[in-house]
């Protein structure tokens, strides 16, 4: 099994894969077009991170290739409809950094509250000017969350640890940890927050979800905090709110637009405003996220190689099924058509196979179906499954 690892991914992800058995090429950088699309040609397994493009050209020389992780947050970087049509998953590792995110929040609620970044630019700037003019304590404010997802509760608990009062709004229904209360609208929630902080996702309803009339919405004196994505918060708006006052402070780890490499310059309305801390998107950034997704995403490629589980995949079906060691396992990737399942089924019918276990999941384009069958038969089960049409691959595990 040819495994490639690219970009300096974690050496955890290495140790755990090569710890079960596996021999993984590592190289430092990532690869152009062209290098990537004759590197592949032996691979099975390809690693990266966020600088490799897989692009369906290269993905067309990679006839070996299996499965792909993507050692980072985002999938952009793979072409997954080309990955997906060639009957080859693509892992990565959502939730791995959400702590790091949470806990990146409540400092920044503590130091927007004490006016910290301030007075830290004034002591770096050789000016001494202690205050506690406009800073309080957080131990009894209310933290709004919106958006109640794997990171939004983390904040609330963490919150409620300072003696914070906790509300969110989220547009599904939510378990509340903790005392945090749900507020039936937006408003409600920024009506009665000290400090509202950012936790959706990037879609149609949350883009400018937070522009002038939400932020006029907000208590006189109150902050706001973006860890989430740039395109939520209408930072002209904000930029308003912060320089008549209405708002205290604010804290942005995200922008519409970011530079796509270190050392780029970096532009803003919000550059120089007072109480406002500017992070470059760092929100996730710790060197413990990066091990759990050298983990996360290790353990799913070897799920796949292992036991066939799609459990993750982003753009597959996603199907796993205890490994009944009696029994051999073929996993079939097929085009979505009418009349697959049926096929099979008879083919293995007829071949007098008995099934043990059988998984299928299908999306608009592909079906995956994980089949437990007799051993002796297993082989050739295979190769006539191998024959149909709308077949994409066939793999045996025993
Ligand atoms: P998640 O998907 O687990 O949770 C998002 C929550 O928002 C869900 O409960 C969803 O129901 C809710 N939601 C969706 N649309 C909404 C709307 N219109 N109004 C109210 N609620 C809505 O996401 P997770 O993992 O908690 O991440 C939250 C955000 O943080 C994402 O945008 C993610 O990209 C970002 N993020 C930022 C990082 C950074 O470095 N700053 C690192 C990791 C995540």
């Amino acid at each position: 099994m040819g495994i490639l690892f690219l970009e300096n991914i974690h050496q955890i992800a290495q140790e755990y894969l090569e710890r079960q058995g596996y021999r993984v090429e590592v190289l430092s950088g990532a690869l152009g077009p062209d290098e990537l699309a004759k590197a592949l040609e032996p691979v099975h397994i390809l690693g990266v991170r966020s600088k490799t493009t897989v692009s369906t050209e290269a993905l067309a020389r990679a006839k070996n290739l299996l499965a792909i992780g993507c050692f980072c947050i985002g999938t952009d970087q793979v072409d997954l409809e080309a990955a997906q049509h060639m009957g080859v998953p693509v892992f990565n590792a959502p939730f791995s950094n959400t702590r790091s995110v949470a806990e990146l929040t409540m400092a920044e609620v503590v130091m927007l509250s004490r006016k910290a970044s301030q007075r830290s630019l004034e002591l770096h700037s050789g000016l001494w000017q202690k205050s506690a003019k406009g800073c309080f304590e957080v131990r009894g404010k209310t933290l709004g969350i919106v958006g109640y997802g794997n990171i939004g509760p983390q904040v609330g608990l963490l919150a409620e640890a300072f003696g914070m009062s906790v509300l969110f709004y989220d547009i599904n229904r939510k378990l509340p940890l903790g005392t945090a209360r749900a507020t039936t609208t937006l408003n409600e929630l920024l009506e009665q927050s000290d400090f509202v902080t950012m936790h959706v996702p990037d879609t149609e309803a949350t883009r400018g979800m937070i522009g002038n009339s939400e932020l006029r919405s907000m208590r006189v004196g109150s902050y706001l905090l973006n860890l989430s994505r740039g395109s939520v918060v209408d930072l002209d708006a904000l930029s308003v709110s912060l320089k008549d006052g209405h708002l205290a402070g604010a804290a942005i780890d995200v922008f519409p637009s970011e530079p796509e490499s270190n050392g780029a310059r970096f532009n803003s309305c919000l550059l120089g405003l007072q109480n406002v801390i500017l992070t470059p998107h760092i929100g996730g950034s710790t060197e413990e996220a990066q091990r759990n997704i050298g983990v996360e995403v290790s353990e799913s490629i070897l799920g796949f190689i292992e036991r066939g589980s799609t459990a993750g995949a982003v753009n597959f079906p996603e199907v796993d099924l205890p490994f009944n060691t009696e029994s051999h396992r073929v996993l079939n990737i097929h085009r979505n058509v009418p009349g697959v399942l049926g096929q099979i089924n008879r083919l293995v019918s007829d071949s007098g196979a008995n099934i043990t276990g059988q998984v299928l999941s299908t999306n608009r384009e592909i079906g995956y179906m994980i089949m437990d069958v007799s051993p002796e038969l297993s082989r050739s089960i295979k190769e006539e499954i191998d024959q149909l049409d709308a077949n994409i691959r066939t793999r045996l595990l025993f």
